[in-house]
């Protein structure tokens, strides 16, 4: 029934065009390829339910001050070596204070790790069932005040948004899974499936400290989990060019990095007989090199290919058509996704140089020249492969390279129909998301936490329940960072129906009329 208009609409196109094509077998494939492979890779197993029943008055008001008294705790991470940790131990009287319920529970146990960072192990009713993980951090970027409407501390709630660092990224999960549990206690709800909940708080630095050491516990413990969900996507909503409804990505990996140096050594010497070449312009010459040659374009190698795909159907005319006909217009797809620098980090490893500096004096010729230049590794490239394109795009035995830092691509997480946490999530989206008909899957361009726990799960994914435009992107590490009233409450609703969603033991069998064709 959700997807009832948006058939027909497909349907009254595809004949408009046949007919204004006719005689043309190839055009009269792809509409046939576009009207009958949409079934989504995952079939939808659930139907929309009625609106859960949500929150009361109190609980609203309440949700919302318990988000605003966090976000005034300066959690501020600089560093591995520079964090506030005044604050981060404030954090955790907080949480002990707003959330009694979740404190004092019997089949949850509380652990610090790390000294600041929260592991919750909520042990369901059924010990038969395969345990998963909720994972957020506390800890936020430097904020100075300056360019902000409102301090980025302050929590001030204006026109409908609550202002301030730790909004969206990510005291609004951390809270927010704490929230839902806190609520479900006072309902005297217990699991059955038992789970994990892990707030960090040095994630903005590398996690070293909080989700390392977590994720080390757990495997100490022998822990497997069924999944694990983390921030890092979210609910775009005219991000997409050519889909109208807000579409729920949920990133089944994360790009790699590689951060490499590059130094020049020359005979230091007077401006008024300068050799030749200097290390200015030698070492600017490769970095040139560097801009000139990006990566290659990996389309279709990666989940991006999956995500549009998924999404073929929900494309405006004419995409709709070129979406679902990737295997005749892949190529032409990846020119266009390389164009704007937001889509050609989806496809491609990315090349920023990030520092240059050579010189002290105007009439000396520099002795050395330094640059920095950090890559974006995509899925189906190794940071190996990436430092020896480089090597051959310098092809410059003066231009020496250090490794500063250097990780992989995460593993792809599954999706499929017998993936739990991808039925999970689906369902939990149908239940508080009435406007989203598509959870699709896709990358995640930054780094997230959940990376660590590789070693205890191969189903990892990265995803916020919260409706994100383009207007919010620059806010997340930028100034005026801010959440809407409506849509934290949003988040809570979807973190409390998930949580009871995981108590379902099996999933339901595949069936024919459960496809949507
Ligand atoms: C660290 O946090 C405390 C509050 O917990 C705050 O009073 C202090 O100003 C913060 N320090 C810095 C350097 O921001
Ligand atoms: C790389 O260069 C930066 C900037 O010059 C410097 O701070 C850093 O220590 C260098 N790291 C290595 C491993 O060479
Ligand atoms: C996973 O386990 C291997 C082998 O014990 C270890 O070398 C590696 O560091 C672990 N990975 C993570 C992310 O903890
Ligand atoms: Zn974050």
């Amino acid at each position: 029934p959700v997807m009832a208009d948006g058939s027909r609409r497909r349907a009254l196109c595809a004949v408009g065009l046949a007919l204004g094509a006719a005689g043309l077998a190839a055009l009269g494939t792809l509409l046939l390829r576009t009207y009958l492979l949409r079934a989504p890779a995952v079939p939808r197993l659930w139907a929309r339910r009625g609106a859960a029943a949500a929150f009361g008055a109190g609980e609203r008001l309440e949700l919302k001050e318990v988000l605003r008294g966090a976000i005034k705790i300066p959690t501020v991470s600089v560093s591995p070596e520079d964090l506030n940790t005044t604050a981060m131990a404030e954090f955790g009287n907080y949480i002990r204070k707003v959330f009694p319920a979740v404190f004092a529970s019997e089949f949850i146990q509380h652990e610090t790790v790390g000294e600041y960072s929260h592991l919750f192990t909520v042990q369901g009713s059924n010990p038969q069932l395969m345990p998963y993980m909720l994972l957020a951090h506390m800890d936020v970027v430097p904020a100075p005040p300056e360019g902000w409407e409102f301090p980025p501390f302050s929590a001030a709630e204006h026109e409908g948004f609550i202002y301030g660092r730790g909004t969206l990224d990510n005291k609004n999960s951390a809270i927010g899974i704490l929230q839902a549990l806190e609520f479900l206690l006072r309902r005297n709800y217990r699991p059955q499936r038992s789970f994990y909940v892990g707030i960090g708080h040095d994630e903005e630095v590398f996690g070293r400290k909080g989700a390392m050491e977590m994720a080390a516990l757990l495997e100490a413990r022998g822990v497997k989990l069924c999944f694990l969900l983390d921030e890092g996507s979210a609910i775009l909503d005219g991000i997409v060019t050519g889909v109208k409804k807000p579409v729920a990505v949920i990133a089944i990996t994360e790009k790699g990095s590689i951060t490499l140096n590059f130094t020049v050594e020359k005979e230091p010497g007077h401006s008024s007989i300068p050799p030749k070449e200097t290390s200015i312009g030698i070492l600017a010459a490769a970095m040139s090199r560097l801009e000139q040659n990006p990566l290659r374009n990996l389309f279709g190698h990666g989940p991006e290919l999956m995500t549009m795909e998924h999404l073929a159907s929900e494309f405006t005319f004419p995409l709709n058509l070129i979406m679902s006909n990737l295997w005749l217009f892949s190529p032409v797809v990846s020119r266009v996704l390389a164009w704007k620098p937001s889509t050609n980090a989806l496809i491609r490893t990315t090349t920023a140089v990030t520092m240059f500096n050579a010189g002290i004096k105007l009439n000396v010729i520099p002795s050395s020249a330094k640059a920095t230049v950090n890559f974006r590794i995509h899925s189906a490239e190794k940071a190996t492969e990436v430092l020896e394109t480089v090597r051959n795009i310098i092809a410059d035995d003066r231009v020496k390279i250090n490794v500063v830092e250097a990780f992989d691509p995460l593993p792809t997480s599954p999706w499929d129909d017998q993936s739990f946490g991808v039925h999970i999530f689906q369902r939990t989206i149908l239940d508080t998301f009435p406007d989203v008909d598509s959870v699709v899957p896709g990358t995640c361009i930054g780094n997230t936490d959940s990376r660590h726990f590789t070693n205890i799960t191969n189903a990892i994914y990265r995803f916020n329940p919260l409706l994100l435009s383009s207007d919010d992107l620059p806010r997340i590490h930028g100034l005026n960072e801010r959440i809407s009233v409506e849509g934290y409450e949003k988040q809570v609703e979807f973190l409390f129906q998930l949580i009871q969603n995981c108590d379902t033991e099996k999933l339901p069998e595949p069936h024919a009329s459960s496809h949507e064709l």
